[in-house]
């Protein structure tokens, strides 16, 4: 039987280059789809905003997508995610993915404990809203979970200030309640935070399990559109197109960091 697919592209957003990390993540898991990306980088950060303005940013930012005629949404932002997506999916009939309920799965699957220690880190926002404990309660209500909000790291990251003896030191002093009480599984909890896995990993050791939910919603996408994801087809090309409310050329600059050297070769820029 002839497999049916739906060629129309998937839309993913973020607040503005950090979605990057999940973009690759999805380019790697399904070669043959095509991805509109859309940073809304004249309104970053999301992550200190209130609900009631990332509810906003995220229908305008996903409308634009739907006028694409995108067949789903990627909520590749993890405060637009835990702020903004009950909003979204009431606005549209629009399948929409985010990252906090794959991310939690993954986690689970890390466990072998129904009491293990969970750590959350994240946006300041996406921690004041409770949106990774009050998921991870609903999967397992035994578990203990703690959440730190690190604003510090999304401006490093975006220095590209990797590895620097300063990000070393923030990084530790941010993390300590996680260096005195480890845990067993810490999710990174927002877009950014994956750039910084290998200083993260060599501050909290090799008993915490990271997690990057960029890896778990590629997973969860495949799943999501089980009987419409494009089928391999030989001589096939991969498409990707780039759009961002501001500042395109700074957006290209940063993007070789999240994409790991994946080079973006044009950007569009539009008013929302
Ligand atoms: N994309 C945001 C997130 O994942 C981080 C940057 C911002 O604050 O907008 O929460």
């Amino acid at each position: 039987m002839k497999n049916r697919y739906d060629s129309r592209p998937i839309g993913i957003f973020d607040s503005g280059v950090g979605g990057l990390t999940v973009l690759k993540e999805l380019l790697d898991a399904f070669p043959h789809e095509h991805f509109i990306y859309l940073g809304d980088t004249a309104r970053v950060p999301y992550g200190a905003k209130s609900a009631r303005t990332v509810e906003r940013y995220t229908i305008q930012v996903a409308d634009f997508l739907i006028r694409r005629n995108v067949k789903g949404l990627v909520a590749a932002c993890n405060t637009a995610s835990a702020l903004g997506i009950g909003a979204l999916r009431a606005h549209c009939d629009t399948p929409v993915l985010g990252v906090i309920q794959p991310g939690c799965q993954q986690a689970m699957v890390s466990i072998n404990d129904k009491h293990s220690h969970i750590g959350v880190i994240g946006t300041r926002s996406t921690i004041a809203s409770g949106a990774y404990p009050n998921t991870l309660a609903l999967l397992e209500p035994q578990l203990k979970v703690s959440s730190l909000a690190c604003p510090l790291f999304v401006p490093l990251v975006e220095e590209g200030w990797l590895d620097h003896d300063a990000t070393i030191m923030i990084v530790e002093q941010n993390l300590a309640p996680f260096i005195k009480n480890p845990v067993d599984v810490l999710i990174l909890g927002c877009t950014h935070y994956p750039v910084l896995k290998p200083v993260i990993g060599k501050i909290l050791g090799k008993k915490t399990k990271l997690i990057d939910s960029a890896e778990a919603v590629a997973e969860s996408l495949g799943k999501l559109f089980n009987n419409v994801i494009r089928p391999a087809k030989k001589g096939e090309q991969q498409k990707v197109e780039f759009y961002v409310t501001d500042v395109a050329d700074r957006f290209q600059e940063v993007a070789g960091r999240f994409l790991q050297g994946l080079a973006v070769d044009s950007v569009d820029m539009v008013d929302l």
